[in-house]
């Protein structure tokens, strides 16, 4: 017989052994894992059509966040096709790759809403955000009605905008100088938007709460529904060739 390079009886009677070489097969499962991470550039292949938020929609994000709607509702269509069927397209990496915080969620009261933009008009989301209950009778989401009284705190966008841009979100100068002109234009339908639309392309201009006359917090977040995977077009999204 060869000799037992892993003696199991001697390291299963030995707590310290047992234990440090739990710790060497747990570290190389560990790295395996954490390292490409690394080199994220190359672990996201980019795909066309996926863009910054504009601040409208970063606002909107900013409440999502705000109000915990990831305790119900996920952003990420998984490969599977019970998945892919209700949902759409599964997720890409790409599409979340400026989220910060990401919003990918693990629980799933309500549905993804990963590709949700599109799928229903402005009236329906604020109907449905006031009062849910009234569009779908089954629902148990909560209602949200304030959002659509309360005005919009402009705040400092730019801020916002440069603290996203400090963790790799790749905003310019003058998007982070016109963050705040670009998150009213973007709600109103009387502004000028050809810049907007020219530094955030497929960004929807428009009053989306109904009251043309305020920017209130439900303009921002069905703004930012509205967007939710329309950016790239996942048809057509081909990986950018391999180089070898
Ligand atoms: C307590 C859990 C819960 C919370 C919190 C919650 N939702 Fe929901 N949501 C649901 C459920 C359940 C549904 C499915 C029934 C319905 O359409 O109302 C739903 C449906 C939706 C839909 C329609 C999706 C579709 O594809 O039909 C949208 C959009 C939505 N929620 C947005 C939000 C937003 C934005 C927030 C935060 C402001 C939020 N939800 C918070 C449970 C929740």
């Amino acid at each position: 017989m060869a000799t037992k390079f892993f003696d199991h009886k001697k390291i299963e009677r030995n707590v310290t052994l047992l234990a440090a070489l739990s710790l060497v097969v747990v570290a190389i499962g560990g790295i395996v894992e954490i390292a490409p991470l690394f080199w994220i550039d190359n672990t996201i292949e980019k795909v066309e059509g996926m863009r910054p938020y504009t601040p409208l929609e970063q606002a909107g994000r900013n409440i999502y966040v705000r109000e915990g709607c990831y305790n119900c509702h996920s952003q990420m269509i998984r490969p599977f096709r019970d998945e892919t069927e209700r949902y759409g397209h599964y997720s890409l990496a790409a599409e979340s790759m400026y989220d910060h915080p990401f919003q990918w969620g693990s629980k799933r009261t309500g549905p993804d809403l990963a590709r949700v933009g599109g799928r229903y008009s402005d009236e329906w989301h604020v109907q449905h955000m006031i009062d849910p209950r009234a569009v779908v009778p089954e629902s148990i989401m909560p209602p949200y009605a304030f959002l659509a009284r309360r005005d919009l705190k402009q705040g400092d966008m730019s801020r916002d905008l440069t603290a996203l841009s400090r963790v790799g979100v790749p905003y310019t100068k003058e998007d982070i100088a016109k963050a705040n002109d670009d998150l009213k234009a973007q709600a109103d339908p009387n502004a000028d938007t050809a810049d907007l639309l020219k530094r955030y392309p497929k960004a929807q201009v428009r009053d989306f709460d109904g009251d043309p006359n305020r920017l209130t917090e439900m303009d921002a977040l069905v703004a930012y529904l509205q967007m939710l995977g329309t950016l790239v077009d996942v048809e057509s999204a081909k990986p950018q060739e391999v180089q070898r």
